[in-house]
């Protein structure tokens, strides 16, 4: 009887739910997860399609020990976020992550949602949690899809069945020195992705496979890994989490999406809007030595948004760059892309959804 999964709920439950603020301490949120309301959930076969999915109430879900998921990594993952504006509520992109998704989806051998029904169950996955977005300026919801293969399996083989699923919890800085800026140390010996491999989509194991090295730096005191392409060992590839840029003068240089490299949508709209702003953006192999005369270092990503580099350490030697916030040019990238999320200008590219 408490299995949440036979539970459906009434959508008009969900919105009266909705109004009131959650009763929770909104300032000094960080990434950590605080549960909501409700979950998005939608099944369907291999060889099959999404058709019809639902709301219910969040809670844990059961799956076969058996499940793709669980024994051979069949899963992928999404983030993006939802910003409170007065009454409304805005989101960054959302098809961008559900184009992302598919394409993931496609490597992985799953079958996914369209477009249309990953925005729409984006949509009713945050107006149902209405109350858990956090008062502007506080923070945001951060989103988190997730598609896996639910079926039971034993030999290596797609599952048979699997699960569209959302979740949502509020969220604030994701990085614990909230917006000053990150150390980061350049691995040499661990690569996070391979030629061929599945760097360039958002696969659940591209992230399990970085905690050693992570958890090793941050033993050491550093906010973070910077991983090297695995076959010169030269060419800067990404963060654990996010996405990396280099500014020289006037010119942003970021390495080139090539199969190893996450598409950030943060990434992209950051490309976009350095170019707005005058700036020149190269998308290219960026050699680690690049790092040691760069004017600023920043990373990208939706949990991330946009974060300084204070210092990036390759093989014991340190490199500072000299702020004790943001540099100029990611002061003035960070402040364009989060007044674009947040409603607060002029959206020329269409880039927010109003909910
Ligand atoms: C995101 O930025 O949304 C991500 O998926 C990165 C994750 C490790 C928090």
């Amino acid at each position: 009887a408490n299995n949440p999964f036979k539970r459906a709920v009434v959508l008009s439950e969900s919105y009266s739910e909705a109004t009131e603020l959650a009763d929770i301490e909104w300032d000094n949120l960080g990434f950590g997860f605080i549960p909501t309301d409700y979950m998005y959930i939608m099944k369907c076969t291999q060889g099959g399609s999404f058709s019809k999915g639902e709301l219910q109430r969040f809670g844990n879900i059961e799956l076969s020990p058996s499940a793709g998921v669980l024994n051979y990594g069949q899963g992928l993952f999404e983030g993006l976020k939802a910003y409170r504006k007065d009454d409304t509520v805005l989101l960054f992109r959302p098809e961008e992550n559900a184009l992302r998704m598919r394409q993931g989806a496609e490597r992985m051998c799953m079958p996914s949602p369209t477009v249309e029904q990953f925005v729409e169950a984006v949509k009713e996955t945050v107006l149902a949690n209405k109350r858990w977005v956090p008062p502007p300026g506080k923070g945001s919801l951060y989103i988190r899809p997730l598609l896996m293969g639910s079926g039971a399996v034993l030999g290596l083989a797609p599952a048979p069945e699997y699960t569209f699923l959302i979740y949502v919890s509020p969220v604030g800085n994701y990085f614990k020195e909230g917006v000053a800026p990150i150390n980061l140390i350049i691995e040499h010996e661990l690569h996070r992705a391979t030629p061929g491999g599945t760097g360039g989509v958002k696969t659940i194991g591209n992230y399990a496979a970085v905690l050693k090295a992570q958890s090793a730096a941050k033993a050491k005191g550093y906010s973070d890994v910077l991983y090297l392409d695995c076959v010169h060992k030269k060419y800067l590839e990404e963060v654990s989490s996010c996405n990396i840029f280099v500014v020289k003068g006037n010119i942003i240089s970021t390495p080139s999406i090539k199969g190893t490299i996450l598409p950030g949508i943060t990434r992209k709209s950051i490309i976009d809007v350095a170019r707005s702003q005058g700036f020149q953006v190269e998308e290219r192999l960026v050699e680690v030595e690049e790092l040691l005369d760069a004017d600023e270092v920043f990373c990208t990503g939706t949990a991330v948004v946009v974060s300084p580099v204070g210092s990036v350490t390759y093989k014991g030697k340190r490199v500072s760059y000299g702020f004790d916030g943001f540099g100029a040019v990611s002061q003035l990238l960070y402040s364009v892309l989060t007044q674009l999320q947040m409603g607060l200008i002029d959206d020329k590219m269409k880039w927010t959804v109003e909910l």
